[in-house]
């Protein structure tokens, strides 16, 4: 079975309380935090920024931490997450003026770069790109909003995306990951899964849910269940 990782989006969380909630989805299994910068300029929609993310590292959060960034520009913003102890980056490519500098930028700061497909964005800004890369992070809805309803059309493009990421025949620690973000739940992630994902963003399903251990245990069931 493929090694999968699950990432709770913090954009659910309670932010009053957000130091506990991290802890509370990472004692409860889940293995990377998802962090969603919105800058209601590319997005309809105003979120967290790198100051944010430094108090949690501050807190002592010591899990990976996945920097969404649904911002225009990207570059400047990309040096104050590094900062603040992002692990990966990930951009929107129509969102920065120069796709190789900013992923070379993230890299030469010592995070994983990744790039991040919106619903309508076809495959083609992964030419030239997808060896360089740690992350492709493929939106599942439209961008700027948690709780949306899964695009069932992400799927098709995730096994696309599956077939080219195995043909570079990158493993161990250079695997590139395929992330899936948006409408992720227990009901469908059986089918995410075996479309080729291997990183699972859950809003909502997580910090909805009553019992943050009993759904991760049962979103990996269900991503065990795909393999069978
Ligand atoms: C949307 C964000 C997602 C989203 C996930 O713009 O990138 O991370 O909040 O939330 P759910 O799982 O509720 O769709
Ligand atoms: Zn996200």
């Amino acid at each position: 079975m493929r090694d999968v990782l699950i990432a709770p989006s913090i954009l659910s969380a309670d932010f009053a309380r957000l130091g506990e909630e991290v802890e509370a989805v990472l004692s409860a299994g889940a293995d990377v935090i998802h962090f969603d910068v919105m800058d209601n300029h590319y997005v309809p929609n105003l979120t967290v920024g790198p100051l944010v993310c430094h108090a949690l590292r501050n807190h002592g959060i010591e899990a990976p931490i996945d920097v969404h960034l649904m911002v225009r520009p990207v570059d400047r913003l990309v040096h104050d997450f590094a900062n603040a102890g992002a692990t990966y980056i990930s951009f929107h490519p129509e969102a920065t003026e120069h796709v190789d500098r900013t992923i070379g930028l993230i890299r030469e700061l010592g995070c994983k770069p990744g790039i991040a497909l919106n619903p309508a964005t076809s495959l083609q800004c992964l030419d030239y790109t997808l060896e360089k890369i740690d992350l492709v992070l493929v939106m599942s809805v439209n961008p700027g909003f948690g709780g949306q309803a899964f695009l069932t059309s992400s799927l098709d493009k995730l096994s696309k995306i599956r077939t080219r990421i195995d043909a570079l025949a990158r493993g161990g620690d250079e695997t590139i990951r395929l992330e899936v973000d948006g409408g992720v739940k227990p009901e469908n992630i059986r089918r995410i899964a075996a479309a080729g994902a291997d990183m699972f963003v859950a809003g909502s399903a997580i910090f909805n849910a009553d019992d943050y251990a009993l759904t991760i245990a049962e979103l990996r069931n269900q991503i065990a269940a795909a393999d069978g």
